[in-house]
């Protein structure tokens, strides 16, 4: 292994998992930066790497912005279709990073993709995750592309948005019979491994899922119990969860579930099997941090549009 400059730029710093990943570079020696559309998103991590904006239609700032850089982490993608924000445009605009990311001579590619992606897909999330993991295969880079499951911890959204439901809402939809299966992943577990890889040389792509396989009942069911939710679980066919989800979302103002995402989960593509990534079992997450899940809700909409 032939270890490489240490100097990153992550895509998305004061997001989520981006977040923790440039904490998890910071402590492994690398001189971090990161590339976002918010510079100046009032964050904990403001003021600890300088922030450049991440303009896709501007090529030369694009490039500027990662000269001196060794490796680019991204964690840039979209979760569904709305308004300006595209799968197709996703797909483009991460093309165009890998481009600028080229003529700067970034060397090596750090990808967040998800687990399952499938160029012959109908569902866009998927097939996009395969193309855009074609594009960095052929593109000359060094990489490492990590598939992930679910991600849990702190601020996330999906687990946290489930439990707040189950605390405040009366009654709690499951699609179907609930039998498809999630292997979570811790996310500093996950930014621990992105940063090891990211010192590393190999082309790989890898699965990252967690130590603990639920299905979607088993997971309700227990953040039901751990958070002593007194909601009324329903199982009812997915066309029908997915029609209540909206309207809960219209309350919210919000998109809380999408036919994609739900068909995604249906097809168990949050499952990759063994080996694990990620070593933290989500239950045991859950029991240390039950009294800050789901207190607040986390809105998509408010977060990216
Ligand atoms: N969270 C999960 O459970 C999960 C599971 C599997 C795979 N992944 C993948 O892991 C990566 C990181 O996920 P995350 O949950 O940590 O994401 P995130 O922090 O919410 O967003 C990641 C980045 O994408 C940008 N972004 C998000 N929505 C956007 C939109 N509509 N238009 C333009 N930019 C947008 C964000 O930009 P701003 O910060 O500037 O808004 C941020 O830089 C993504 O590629 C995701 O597909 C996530």
């Amino acid at each position: 292994m032939t270890s490489l400059k240490r100097s990153t730029a992550v895509t998305g710093a004061f997001s989520y998992s981006g977040s923790y990943i440039a904490q998890a570079l910071l402590a492994a020696g690398w001189q971090v930066r990161t590339l976002t559309r918010h510079p100046q998103r009032p964050h904990p991590l403001q003021g600890s790497f300088p922030a450049f904006p991440l303009d896709f239609e501007n090529h030369d700032e694009l490039v500027r912005n990662l000269r001196g850089v060794d490796c680019l982490v991204n964690t840039y993608w979209v979760r569904f279709n709305y308004k300006a924000s595209s799968f197709r445009g996703a797909i483009q605009n991460t093309s165009r990073l890998l481009q600028a990311a080229k003529e700067a001579g970034v060397r090596r590619f750090v990808h967040l993709s998800v687990s399952n992606p499938d160029i012959e897909s109908s569902l866009p999330y998927y097939r996009g995750k395969a193309e855009v993991e074609a594009l960095i295969r052929v593109s000359g880079l060094s990489y490492a592309i990590f598939q992930p499951t679910l991600i849990f911890g702190p601020q996330e959204l999906l687990v946290n948005n489930i439990a707040w439901l189950l605390r405040h809402a009366p009654l709690f939809p499951i699609p179907g019979d609930g039998s498809y299966r999630l292997q979570p992943i811790y996310v500093l577990d996950l930014a621990r491994a992105v940063a090891r890889a990211a010192g590393d040389t190999r082309n790989e792509t890898l699965p990252a899922g967690g130590p603990e396989t639920l299905t979607f009942d088993e997971l309700v069911s227990f953040l039901a119990e751990l958070l002593g939710s007194r909601a009324r679980r329903l199982h009812l066919p997915p066309s029908l969860a997915l029609a209540l989800s909206k309207m809960i979302g219209l309350l919210l103002n919000d998109v809380l579930l999408t036919l994609d995402e739900l068909d995604g989960l249906m097809q168990d593509r949050l499952y990759v099997g063994e080996p694990a990534l990620g070593k933290t079992a989500f239950r045991d997450w859950a029991r240390e941090n039950a009294q800050h899940l789901g207190r607040r809700y986390t809105n998509e909409l408010r977060r990216h549009h």
